[in-house]
């Protein structure tokens, strides 16, 4: 039997589709293994959102064409994923040791890639074409066993000026309601305990199908599906977030009180510059419209410092969004220029060193938020769902709460998987400690 490795870089939409890699190969009679050593073919599904992903990519290839040299060339290079679909025949033109580039809407045709490689005297293989064609619905597994995701709409209509996505991974489309309505049930019947809905933009789910759904009715429906299991989502837009959404989570059980609401940039200025659609006011009026009426709720979010023409006191703006909205964590990054994208044209690029430096006095301001939001946590008692022993001690369990936080506590394996209580006795910036109720 052939042996494949897959890496995955990037985000939860690449570990969705390594997860449908892995099963369409498996269907096709390959053995999935980690051991790229030991692989007959390796797949690097790549990211291209920020320049540090390529570069990351860039090291990887090196040390798979040294494995290949040891193994007189007999293995199998294959790249898909954002990186791939932006490049295309660049790649194997910079890189000719590659031999299989597979954009995001033809990971159907990767058995056949690599059929073609191996049976026939194609040097490469390259399928990066826009077909339009959702990527097949596959039962695919994930490795934790209790986690799993769904892809509730590909693609972007967006076109926020500073993001490659849009240009990579096409327009959106949504997936049929009733699709992902069964694909859940077979998940939750399998044993899985949290579902979580993938899109760039996932309230915007359905405005393609014209059939009236969309990502209220949606979250609504999933909600009834029988069984123990959490229901997260990611991402919506702050400028699509509508009333009903945020009254669907209120009220319903399953969906976890925890929003994740990009802001990119606190000041209205650069806001137009990204083309986000929303002022500072509004998105901080949405944010406390959804602090109000989801109480508990943890909203985390997105930032980029250094977007082009920003000033110091555009920057101020977005420290004083931070203040306010008092996120209990966010994913924050330097601005990086994407080739072919409005931002990367435009005059007025930020010096690296302003990048880091507000990069530097962005974090350590959060750093103080999660804190205090972490503190919150002290005497309560929490359900938590067990994800396995912590990494560092293998005798303590890592779990996370609806909303988000790790929790740490002494138990046995076995709880791995399921919902439990935990009492909350010590919190820390990033974990919270507790005991087993
Ligand atoms: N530079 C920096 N960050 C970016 N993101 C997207 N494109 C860029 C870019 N060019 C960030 C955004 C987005 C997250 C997934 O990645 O914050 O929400
Ligand atoms: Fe990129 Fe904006 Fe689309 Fe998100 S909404 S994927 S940031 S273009």
């Amino acid at each position: 039997m052939k042996k494949v490795a897959i890496l995955t870089y990037g985000c939860q939409m690449n570990v969705n589709e390594s997860a449908k890699i892995k099963k369409l190969l498996e269907n096709n009679s390959y053995e999935v293994i980690e051991d790229i050593k030991n692989a007959d073919v390796v797949f690097l599904n790549t990211c291209t959102v920020r320049e540090g992903a390529a570069t990351q990519i860039f090291g990887k290839l090196g040390e798979l064409k040294n494995i290949k040299e040891k193994k007189d060339n007999k293995m199998v290079i294959g790249v898909t994923g954002c990186f791939a679909q932006e490049q295309g025949e660049e790649l194997i033109n910079k890189f000719n040791y590659i031999d299989i580039v597979i954009g995001n809407q033809n990971i159907a045709k990767l058995p056949k890639a690599i059929e073609d490689i191996t049976n026939s005297d194609l040097k490469h293989v390259i399928f990066t074409n826009n077909e339009d064609e959702l990527p097949p619905s596959l039962e695919a597994d994930f490795e934790n066993g209790f986690s799993a995701s769904i892809a509730i709409t590909y693609g972007c209509n967006n076109f926020c000026t500073y993001c490659i996505v849009p240009y990579v991974r096409g327009r959106e489309r949504s997936v049929p309601m009733d699709e992902i309505i069964e694909e859940t049930k077979k998940f939750v019947n399998k044993g899985y305990k949290e579902i979580l809905l993938l899109g760039q933009n996932v309230n915007s789910y359905g405005k393609d199908l014209n059939s009236g759904e969309n990502f209220a009715k949606l979250l609504e429906e999933l909600n009834k599906i029988e069984g123990e299991f959490w229901i997260r989502f990611t991402s919506p837009h702050p400028r699509d977030f509508t009333d009903d959404v945020i009254n669907v989570i209120a009220k319903s059980e399953k969906v976890t009180k925890s929003v994740h609401l990009p802001l990119q940039a606190g000041s209205t200025r650069i806001l137009n510059l990204m083309n986000r659609g929303y002022t500072k006011e509004e998105y901080i009026a949405l944010a406390n419209k959804i602090k109000e009426k989801i109480p508990g709720v943890a909203l985390t979010t997105d930032i980029i410092v250094g977007f082009p023409y920003e000033t110091e006191e555009d920057f101020l703006d977005t420290l004083d969004v931070v203040e306010k909205v008092k996120y209990d964590n966010a994913f924050m990054f330097m601005y990086s220029k994407r080739s072919g994208t409005k931002a990367a044209e435009m005059d007025g690029q930020i010096d690296d060193n302003i990048k880091k430096e507000r990069l530097q006095r962005l974090i350590n301001l959060q750093n103080e938020c999660s804190k205090k939001n972490s503190n919150i946590y002290k005497g309560k008692i929490v359900k938590v769902l067990v994800e396995g022993p912590s990494k560092k001690n293998k005798q303590v369990l890592s779990s996370r709460t609806g909303t988000n936080k790790v929790v740490l506590f002494e138990g046995n394996i076995n709880l791995k998987g399921t919902f439990v209580n935990v009492e909350i006795t010590e919190t820390k910036t990033w974990t919270l400690y507790g005991k087993l109720v």
